[in-house]
């Protein structure tokens, strides 16, 4: 069991990074290992099954390798897989990460709340229905990022019908927040929201209730795989993001 006790961490690709960066920061002690599923990124054009289909694969790799919680790092896996993981692993915690629109909204009591996610995650979400919420399904910006590709275009496309409609932005999914500055540079001096934070504090919070919490007082390890051999970017965007909520 190569990751006895380790923290289970995995997106689609690059987007997870900033989720783990937050968990380091909130758990520094943690062993972590990231997985990356670059090979079949993006999640966010594929249906429920499919996400599922792959979304178990890597849980079940990581838990035959011994970790001790999974954070699924991506708003699209959690949305379309969460359930049905927990369902097959109930003793094992399973976190996942959601567009953060209830921090948003009662901040924002009296503003629309622009919502950028992936198709899937506002389909399966239902946001078109919800009140307050101008749900903006992003297709091909996360993968985009992933590419490393201009999103100047996209990003002009899908959210100049907005400026100045709301100073509000929920990132749905956890490779925006790699190009907050692309994004102002459309919307203007925006708020921004993301899960990433209390998704660490709650997996602080539930390793201390089961006790699991590690016992080292040195920074604990990060490990990268990656479906595609990406782990060298990853290590890299690790590297230089830093997080921030402008
Ligand atoms: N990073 C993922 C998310 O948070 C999905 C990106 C994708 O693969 O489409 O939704």
């Amino acid at each position: 069991m190569k990751y006895k006790d380790y923290i289970g961490v995995f997106d689609s690709g690059i987007g997870g990074i900033t989720v783990l960066k937050e968990l380091m920061n909130v758990l520094p002690n943690e062993n972590y290992i990231f997985y990356g599923d670059s090979l079949n990124s993006p999640y966010g054009d594929k249906t429920k099954k499919e996400i599922t289909g792959l979304s178990m694969h890597i849980v079940k790799y990581l838990i035959d390798n011994g970790v001790k919680a999974i954070v699924i790092a991506c708003n699209t896996a959690t949305t379309a897989a969460a359930k049905e993981i927990r369902k097959k692993y109930p003793n094992i915690p399973i976190l996942g990460i959601q567009p953060a629109i209830i921090p948003a909204q009662k901040e924002h009591p009296d503003e629309k709340i622009l919502v950028m996610a992936t198709d899937t995650t506002i389909r399966l979400k239902n946001y078109n229905k919800k009140d307050n919420i101008i749900p903006i399904p992003c297709h091909n910006l996360a993968e985009a990022i992933e590419n490393n590709i201009d999103v100047t275009y996209l990003l002009n496309r899908y959210l100049s019908p907005y400026k100045n409609k709301s100073s509000v932005v929920v990132l749905g999914c956890t490779h925006y927040p790699f190009i907050k500055d692309e994004i102002k540079k459309v919307l203007g001096n925006v708020t921004f929201y993301d899960g990433a934070h209390s998704t660490a504090i709650y997996l602080k919070k539930i390793l201390e209730n089961d006790n699991k919490l590690s016992s080292s007082k040195n920074k604990g390890k990060v490990i990268f795989e990656s479906s595609n051999k990406r782990e060298n970017r990853y290590k890299d965007l690790l590297k230089n993001y830093s997080i921030s909520t402008k």
